[in-house]
């Protein structure tokens, strides 16, 4: 057996939307036998993003972007910070009425290197169980994407 893959779902989630995408991705990815997390943007610690060969990033939507100073700033500074270059990215949020928070995401995402899985998952309010499904099978994705890379 070689060392375990790692990822990692990062979520910024006011009333748990997000949140419950982020758990449902987290559940796809540890389908498959990779080592995963999902945990909020304030409480994920530096050497686990660098650890992680795939990073999941997701938030809901305030004001047709991401909340500035929480979760823009951990884009721009904790992200950046552990040299994301060439690692997998994925991308989600629950959103009310126009969703640009995953997009933006997505964009940074890849100017900063990282390989965007498709697609960026975006979900009104609360997801449903099928819409939780579509999560899991994201999360398949990331793992399979994952895999095939370390082959
Ligand atoms: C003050 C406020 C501003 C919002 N602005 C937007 C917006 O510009 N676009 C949008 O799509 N949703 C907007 N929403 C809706 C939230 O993104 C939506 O309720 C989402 O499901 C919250 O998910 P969460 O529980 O993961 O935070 C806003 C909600 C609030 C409370």
């Amino acid at each position: 057996m070689g060392i375990r893959l790692k990822a990692i779902v990062v979520y910024l989630s006011t009333s748990g939307n997000t949140k419950a995408m982020a758990e449902a991705i987290a559940s796809g990815i540890e389908s498959r036998n990779v080592d995963v997390k999902a945990v909020s943007f304030y409480d994920v610690k530096p050497e686990e993003l660098n650890e992680a060969e795939a990073i999941a990033i997701g938030s809901s939507t305030f004001d047709h972007k991401m909340l500035p100073q929480p979760m823009e700033k951990f884009m721009n500074e904790a992200l950046v910070s552990v040299n994301p270059k060439g690692k997998i990215g994925a991308s989600f949020g629950s959103y009310g009425w126009s969703g640009e928070a995953p997009i933006l995401i997505a964009e940074k995402m890849r100017e900063i290197g990282m390989a965007v899985v498709d697609p960026v998952l975006r979900i009104l309010h609360k997801p449903t169980d099928k819409d939780l499904q579509e999560c899991k099978r994201l999360g398949v994705d990331i793992a399979e994407k994952l895999k095939h890379r370390n082959k």
